[in-house]
């Protein structure tokens, strides 16, 4: 069993033992290496200005993407390369999109600047050019308050890709890959105090480890549970994280349905959902930013089991089923089952989220997911909804209908299911069926919206629902 982790910042070798083990990447950036190049504003995923690039190994080479650095903790970082902005300068000189931001005045006080120099270098990795939607794609994450994006994205137009080094050039990677595979198998434990941090590679480890320590806090991307840690005092005595588990990573076509693993990052499902399931990715698209995506999972997005969680209507109305691996066995739970109250799972102590397994829409059936909130982009949802319904010669013969932000849990509505079934697709079913919806819900109110607001979206939405797929039949049978 190893006790230290290893991993590389800027092409150097790191091992790490102790109380470093438990912080934020950002601090051990700032005040072990140095490199304050790296800033910290918000502390929770939020700003962006923290972030760095990590390479992780995917199919026998190190693939980067840019996240958090302040919502990383080292003990998820393990077998990682990490490249801070000060990693990125080529040859002592500014690389291009460095020289970009200076020539185009893309910064003012400069406390943004590093982050969005990554956030950028990491589009602009692959050498391809990047149109304007690109670029505010890419900096998603990464908020600017003084220069104003316009400055910022005419920085990025400016680019001449041909002039980047990638990170593989810049990072010979022969080494570094070589030692992450010989570590890369091998536990670790790292104690510290009270504090314990395993890193398995098999969920038997892991899940053995649970049952020994029923008070674990499962890591994942940690983008929910280092919020914790930085924000609400929370300092887990026993932590598993799941950085170095072998397989679970994948989001594929399993017997006609979709099954994503227990580590699938968000930014796996966004990619496999731009190409298959256009309706899923305009969800994915809004789910935090691409640093956030690049760490978090579904998994922890079910686990956390937030009634706003964006992911969870379009779950519900799918009939979705979790998978849980514990010492007892393997068990699935429909995820309209899987929650007992806020907070509240049907998952044992030594439980993991193994996979999520998930029917996909018939080609007759119509699915809608929406999501309310105060702005479009990096927002959590006010209200959030997913409506599937079967629908032939104008009648409704199936439907589903799951809502969140307004209870304890996300709601599947019972009531207004079984009226829709086999009524007329009218303005004046849809008309009914919301003020039958109203009468199913009771949400509070809070800093994302009243609930009188929260109370007229359950009801407009499935207005909404009616004139948006109308239009879609109407528009199919023209064609
Ligand atoms: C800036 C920011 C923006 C965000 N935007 C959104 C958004 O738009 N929409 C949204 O829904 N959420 C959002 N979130 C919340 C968060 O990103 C998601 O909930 C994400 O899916 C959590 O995944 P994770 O892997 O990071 O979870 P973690 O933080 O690692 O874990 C979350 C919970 O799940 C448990 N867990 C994780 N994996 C497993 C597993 N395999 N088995 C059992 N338990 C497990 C953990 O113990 C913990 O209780 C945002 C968060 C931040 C910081
Ligand atoms: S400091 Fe704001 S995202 Fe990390
Ligand atoms: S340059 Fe000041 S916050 Fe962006």
């Amino acid at each position: 069993m190893r006790d230290y982790l290893l991993f590389y910042v800027n092409g150097k070798e790191q091992r790490v033992s102790g109380a470093e083990v438990f912080a934020p990447l950002s601090s051990y950036l700032r005040y072990g290496q140095s490199a304050t190049g790296t800033k910290v504003v918000c502390a929770e995923g939020d700003c962006g200005a923290c972030t760095v690039m990590i390479g992780r190994l995917s199919a026998g080479e190190l693939a980067y993407q840019p996240v958090n650095s302040c919502i990383q903790f080292l003990h998820q970082l393990d077998c990682s390369h990490i490249v801070t902005v000060e990693g990125l300068k080529d040859k002592q000189a500014l690389n291009p999109v460095q020289e970009a931001m200076v020539d185009n005045h893309g910064a003012q006080c400069g406390y943004c600047t590093p982050g969005i120099i990554v956030s950028l270098c990491s589009l602009f990795d692959c050498k391809q050019p990047a149109d304007a939607q690109d670029i505010k794609d890419a900096l998603t994450g990464n908020l600017c308050r003084c220069t104003g994006y316009e400055s910022i994205i005419t920085s990025g137009l400016a680019v001449d890709p041909a002039g980047i080094r990638s990170l593989k050039e810049l990072y010979p990677e022969r080494e570094m890959v070589a030692q992450f595979r010989s570590h890369i198998e091998q536990p670790a434990l790292i104690e510290h105090r009270e504090q314990s941090c395993f890193v398995p590679t098999s969920v038997k480890q892991a899940i053995e480890f649970k049952a020994k320590h029923p008070d674990t806090v499962t890591i994942s991307g940690g983008t929910d549970v280092c919020v914790n840690c930085n924000k609400r005092g929370l300092e887990p005595a026993a932590i598993v994280s799941l950085s170095n588990l072998s397989g679970l990573s994948e989001v594929q076509i399993e017997n006609g349905q979709l099954v994503v693993g227990g580590r699938a990052k968000l930014a796996t499902l966004e990619a496999w959902a731009r190409e298959e399931m256009p309706e899923l990715y305009k969800i994915m698209w809004l789910f935090g930013s691409p640093q956030i995506r690049n760490a978090g999972t579904l998994a922890g997005n079910v686990a956390n089991g937030s009634p706003i969680a964006d992911s969870l209507p379009w779950l519900f109305v799918m009939e979705a089923q979790v998978e849980l691996t514990g010492t007892s066995g393997i068990r699935l739970v429909n995820i309209n089952s899987f929650y007992k109250g806020y907070k509240q799972l049907d998952m044992k102590a030594d439980e993991l989220i193994t996979r999520i397994i998930i029917p996909l829409p018939e080609p007759q059936e119509t699915l809608r997911l929406f999501k309310v909130s105060k702005r479009q982009n990096l927002d959590i949802s006010a209200f959030t909804a997913a409506i599937r319904m079967t629908i032939a010669d104008n009648k409704i013969v199936k439907a589903a209908v799951a809502y969140g932000g307004v209870g304890p849990v996300v709601l599947r509505l019972p009531k207004t299911e079984d009226f829709l079934t086999g009524k007329e697709t009218t303005a004046a079913t849809f008309t009914e069926a919301g003020e039958l919806a109203r009468s199913e819900i009771t949400p509070i109110s809070d800093v994302r919206g009243s609930s009188d607001f929260r109370l007229q979206l359950a009801e407009n939405i499935l207005l909404k629902f009616y004139y948006e797929s109308a239009c879609e039949r109407e528009y199919a049978c023209q064609v």
